[in-house]
């Protein structure tokens, strides 16, 4: 049963919920009397700790979070599904002789059920991991692997996450063969370059559905049903599609899926693998154990988290659509604002076909290191949490196409169903703030202003 209302909820536990939400989102003061009765109930330590703190102070000491395709923040009603698995309820879901593990267990059902109905799919297609990392490793290197002997060609893209492309470059030290394909300026894969990718000997086509960087949603259904026509295997890492736009394992023709919890609401920590019954799908997992999860994910299942990744997942089902229109006005709202006061930027990735909610943009002249440590009001990101670190330019955006220099300038909002226009209000004064302050600095920008390019300056 789910509490209705996002921000007025009742229960104590609830409250500690809450409070922890709002002051993630940055948004309302949880009255006094409500934080106190939440101090009396029995939850962890940290949470009872969070909702003493005056909350209403925090949105002034920390920046408007706009990393969300790096992870999103808990849903009030995700850790109230949690809490008692963290507490009382600490079975091992894989116990038989006792109603701890029963009760465990039942959880862990119900959970995979939730999963199961976001997808269109069966609960027992349905197998939870640690994330979609995990998911991703045991689809790419499961499937080939059981393939190998018959069919040894693998299918993806040059776009693709970190631990799909690893997982390939790790089948081709196994004797594979893997072409990676590219994509069009708009970050979508040529269905037609696609087709004649395949060979009899492919096994596997993994394509994600919907990008982490770039937020393009890539058509697969299409690829879908090529893959099937010609018996090949469809993989996709939904990960940031999940609950954002609907995805149905059937009329998608997908075989297997990659899903994350954190970045819908759920838990860090969890995932799940949606593997095709019919017509049955096999793979040898990379994991050895005790044979958990019928030997796909062998390993404890971690019930809490499950549990948690079970409730995001109904939460979507019910509020996708309405989840879906708030990140796309908010989008569009920050797009227009920068748009009408910035000359010169660009959106990354095909602007249609897009997650609602991301936004990728170059801003000419401006490096995006030094945009990022002047927007001290707002947590962004120059690219994906994973590569960020490096001070190479994005591999994702060198694929578009995009020159280096414009590469070196992007940054990724990513919006959220908590963020509000006042915080993008604010965030659109910071970029303006920002960028004019670093093109005022630029040498390259009144190039640019006089008509002329970098390919112009004559270097001594
Ligand atoms: C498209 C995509 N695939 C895979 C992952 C990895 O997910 P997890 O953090 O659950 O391992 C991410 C997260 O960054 C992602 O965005």
């Amino acid at each position: 049963m789910w509490r209705a209302s996002r921000f007025l909820l009742s229960a104590a536990t609830t409250t500690a919920a809450a409070a922890a939400a709002a002051a993630n989102a940055g948004q309302t003061k949880v009255p006094a009397a409500a934080a106190a009765a939440a101090v009396t109930v029995k939850t962890p330590a940290t949470i009872t700790a969070a909702v003493t703190k005056d909350v209403s102070a925090l949105p002034h000491t920390r920046p408007i979070y706009m990393d969300n395709q790096a992870t999103a923040p808990l849903d009030p009603r995700v850790l109230d599904a949690m809490l008692p698995f963290m507490t009382e309820d600490y079975g091992n879901p894989h116990s038989r002789t006792h109603q701890y593990g029963w009760r465990a267990e039942e959880a862990v059902e119900k959970a995979r059920k939730q999963v199961a109905d976001l997808i269109g799919a069966s609960p027992k297609e349905i197998f939870f991991t640690s994330g979609a990392t995990e998911s991703n490793n045991i689809a790419i290197k499961g499937v080939g692997n059981f393939n190998k002997a018959k069919k040894n060609h693998i299918v993806t893209l040059q776009t693709e996450h970190k631990c799909v492309l690893d997982s390939c470059r790790y089948l081709e030290m196994e004797g594979f063969e893997v072409t990676y394909l590219p994509v069009m300026k708009n970050g979508i894969v040529d269905l037609k370059v696609l087709a004649e990718a395949l060979k009899p000997t492919t096994c596997l086509v993994s394509c994600m559905a919907a990008h982490n960087e770039i937020g393009v949603l890539q058509p697969i259904r299409e690829i879908g049903a090529l893959c099937r026509s010609k018996k090949v295997l469809f993989h996709t890492d939904a990960a940031q599609a999940l609950g954002k736009v609907k995805l149905d394992v059937n009329a998608d023709n997908i075989d297997v899926m990659s899903m994350s919890s954190h970045k819908i609401y759920g838990p860090k920590g969890c995932g799940a693998l949606y593997v095709r019954r019919r017509p049955r799908v096999r793979l040898r997992s990379p994991i050895s154990g005790g044979g958990q999860e019928r030997g796909i994910r062998s390993g404890t299942v971690a019930t809490p988290l499950v549990v948690g990744m079970g409730a995001a997942c109904a939460v979507a089902l019910q509020e996708m659509d309405r989840d879906a229109a708030h990140s796309k006005k908010l989008q569009e709202r920050l797009l227009n604002g920068l748009q009408s006061r910035l000359p010169h930027i660009v959106v990354n990735g095909d602007l249609e076909h897009r997650l609602p909610g991301n936004l990728n943009i170059s801003f000419a002249c401006v490096e995006g290191e030094s945009l990022l440590m002047g927007m001290t009001n707002v947590a962004v990101s120059s690219g994906s949490a994973c590569t960020s670190a490096s001070l190479e330019p994005s591999y994702v955006l060198r694929a578009l196409g995009v020159d280096a220099e414009n590469a070196h300038t992007s940054i990724r909002c990513g919006i959220s169903r908590y963020t509000t226009e006042k915080e993008i209000d604010v965030v659109i004064e910071e970029f303006v703030k920002n960028v004019e302050r670093l093109r005022e600095l630029s040498p390259l920008w009144d190039l640019l202003l006089d008509g002329k390019s970098l390919a112009d300056v004559q270097w001594r």
